[in-house]
């Protein structure tokens, strides 16, 4: 039997992705997701851009059994941990239901691949475990701290990680490190599809394009940067896709564990990715200043070089083609999955 990759959370916005990434380039694969945060019409998405090359099984990766039935069932070689949640409002005001989904769905995850003798693993992190950073660009080597539930389970989940290689070197694992991934399959036909309003500001501008918003809300035009509003370091979907692609293939190959950051590299404020995305699509973004959001912190993006050298991987779409693709994916389908 052909092995699989088992993709959890692959019908959410980053694992849909990369599952079509591994598809073209001829993995099979399989995606868990109990669809806590994502629509079931993704999967035939998914069928129109890669065929039948992967199978889906709904459910939950707190569920032992089940995990052990599709370990089984599939093949599995290695796993692409993307379940989890993800809204850092949320996660201060319900810590325990984020504590239970990332930390135990990892756990249990990390168990069930113990009995299936599965033993490689990449993992979603996230730059949220640098907090404030003290320096810019971030190297993996920077100190690591959280400062709210959602950045302190992703930290419970790495220190977990850092332990089992430790304790046992056939387990072989890639905490990829994501800065702020934005942007669209350039099909169209995959994207982000936020429920609610979305917390982060690709979707938001988007969605003020596309006439679901009215005004876009800057947080802060005061922060020590050069036009005062904030910086970030956003990373084409599809670069990051790549680079999972990347990070199973050296786990394969050097039989080495990984900890490397996945961004570009460069920092673009709130001003900047505005104008880019009013310039690229034509359309104007109604927006207008206000407070800073509790949190946020004033300059965020990655050094790349580790990421480099290890995955011989560097991130190649542009900020332009990034609004590009997310506009794409917005007008094509104006209220997500659902019309
Ligand atoms: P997403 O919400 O679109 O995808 C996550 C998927 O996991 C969803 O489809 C959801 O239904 C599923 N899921 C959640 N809990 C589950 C569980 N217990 N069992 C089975 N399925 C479950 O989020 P995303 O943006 O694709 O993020 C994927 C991963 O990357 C997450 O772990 C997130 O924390 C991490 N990450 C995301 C960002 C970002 O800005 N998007 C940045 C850094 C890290
Ligand atoms: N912003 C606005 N208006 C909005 C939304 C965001 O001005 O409506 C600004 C923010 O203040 C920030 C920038 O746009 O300066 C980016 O904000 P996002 O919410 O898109 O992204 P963050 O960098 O705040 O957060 C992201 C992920 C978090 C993760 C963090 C660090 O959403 O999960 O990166 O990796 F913790």
């Amino acid at each position: 039997m052909t092995p699989s990759i088992l993709i959890t959370g692959g019908a959410g916005y980053i694992g849909s992705h990369t599952a079509v990434a591994l598809m073209e380039a001829g993995h099979k694969v399989v995606i868990l997701d109990n669809l806590c945060n994502s629509d079931a019409r993704v999967l035939d998405r998914l069928r129109r851009l890669a065929g039948n090359a992967f199978e889906f099984e709904q459910g939950d990766v707190r569920d032992a059994a089940l995990l052990d039935r599709v370990l089984a069932r599939h093949a599995v070689n290695s796993v692409i941990h993307f379940a989890g949640l993800k809204a850092v409002g949320e996660s201060v005001a319900q810590p325990l239901r984020y504590f239970d989904n990332n930390v135990g769905g990892t756990f249990s995850l990390l168990q069930a691949m113990e009995r299936a003798d599965v033993r490689h693993m990449v993992f979603s992190s996230s730059a949220t475990v640098y907090g404030d950073p003290e320096q810019v660009p971030i190297p993996e080597t920077a100190p690591l701290k959280a400062t709210n539930p959602y950045g302190r389970t992703k930290l419970v989940c790495e220190d977990m990680l850092r332990d089992l290689q430790r304790a046992d070197p056939r387990w072989k694992i890639a905490m990829l490190r994501y800065f702020n991934p934005v942007g669209a399959h350039p099909s169209g036909l995959i994207g982000e599809a936020p429920s609610g309003a979305p917390n982060n500001l690709m979707p938001y501008i988007a969605q003020v394009a596309v006439g679901q918003r009215d005004c876009l809300n800057i947080f802060g035009d005061d922060y020590p940067t050069p036009d005062g509003t904030g910086v970030r370091d956003y990373i084409h979907v599809m670069d990051l896709a790549r680079g999972h692609l990347a990070a199973l293939e050296q786990l394969a190959k050097r039989q080495q564990s990984i900890t490397v950051n996945l961004g570009t590299g460069a920092g673009i404020s709130v001003k900047q990715l505005v104008e880019t995305f009013a310039r690229v699509t034509g359309r104007p973004i109604a927006h207008r200043y206000v407070a800073r959001r509790a949190g946020d912190v004033a300059v965020c993006y990655a050094d790349t070089t580790l990421a480099r050298a290890t995955l011989g991987w560097q991130a190649e779409h542009d900020i332009a083609r990034m609004c590009e693709d997310a506009w794409r994916w917005q007008s094509m389908n104006p209220t997500g999955y659902t019309n």
